[in-house]
């Protein structure tokens, strides 16, 4: 298992990238994580599922370093992560979206998914107001980046329009858009799908597989569909109240008593 494993349906997965090692986080009285350990490999897609209220927005926090926990340690390619800052996560090459869209409204898709370059850029801004070859020739760069990145995800049409003015599934397509522009090693996605219909769910889908296969990128995503994990996942990370209740293939866990009646058993939003 050290060296990987292959999947289901045949990928090779890699070493581990990101260990989670007893992690509690409390929020004065509420313990939102409670002692829950679990790695991510290289190359998989890796769920976290469970009820709402459940700590999994909580644990992709802590994996992205936003939140520093109360207690356990976090390894990140193989030596323990001393305290971040969001753009020192950034250079180390973690991307996110959020449960709740972060765009910029009022921006273009375009100029959005510039802002995922922000940690790619080296000239300083006295450079960059003077407009010198440097910057220059970094803006060019990164524009190339970007433009690259709204061509994979088939959103070259909409790419001067403002995202204030865009339907709901575009917007997160425009959030995913940004995180790629940053190129990823690890790609954390918080409930992806959340508020799509089908259609737009099928999309997102089909490009999260995509990322994963194109460039390799290792994927931790937060879903509570389970046909949509069962199709997506490698591996699932099963929280209940705080606590880690099942952890394996989608198979494995959805043949997992504790998580059928934890998880499967109840109705959700
Ligand atoms: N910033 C916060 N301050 C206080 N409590 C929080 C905060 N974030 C989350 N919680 C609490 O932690 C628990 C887990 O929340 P969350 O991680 O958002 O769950 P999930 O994403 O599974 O729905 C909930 O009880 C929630 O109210
Ligand atoms: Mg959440």
């Amino acid at each position: 298992m050290d060296d990987g494993y292959i999947t289901e349906d045949g990928r090779k997965i890699g070493g581990v990238v990101m260990e989670m090692k007893n992690i509690t986080l409390r929020f004065g009285g509420v313990v939102a994580i409670k002692d829950i350990s679990f790695d991510i490999r290289e190359g998989e897609i890796r769920a976290i599922i469970g009820p709402n209220g459940a700590g999994k927005s909580s644990m992709l926090n802590v994996i992205s370093g936003f939140y520093i926990p109360s207690e356990g340690e976090v390894f990140y390619k193989g030596s323990k992560r001393p305290q971040m800052r969001p753009f020192e996560v950034a250079r180390q090459g973690i991307a996110r979206t959020f449960q709740n869209i972060a765009l910029f409204e009022g921006m273009s898709v375009l100029d959005n998914v510039m802002t995922g370059r922000l940690n790619h850029m080296q000239s300083n801004l006295f450079q960059q107001a003077l407009w010198s070859g440097k910057a220059e020739r970094e803006e060019t760069a990164n524009r190339e980046v970007a433009e690259k990145v709204i061509d994979f995800l088939e959103i070259q049409h909409i790419r001067k329009t403002p995202v204030s003015r865009l339907p709901y599934g575009l917007k997160k397509r425009v959030e995913l858009a940004r995180a790629l522009a940053a190129e990823p090693q690890l790609l954390l996605l918080d409930e992806p799908m959340a508020g799509m219909n089908v259609e737009e769910k099928e999309d997102m889908c089909r490009f999260i597989l995509d990322v994963n296969d194109e460039f390799g990128t290792t994927i931790c995503l937060i879903e509570h569909d389970m046909g949509v994990v069962m199709d997506l996942s490698d591996r699932v990370v099963v929280m209940d109240y705080g606590k880690k209740i099942g952890d394996g293939t989608p198979n494995e866990v959805r043949n997992n008593q504790e998580v059928i009646d934890a998880y499967l058993g109840v109705s959700h939003d």
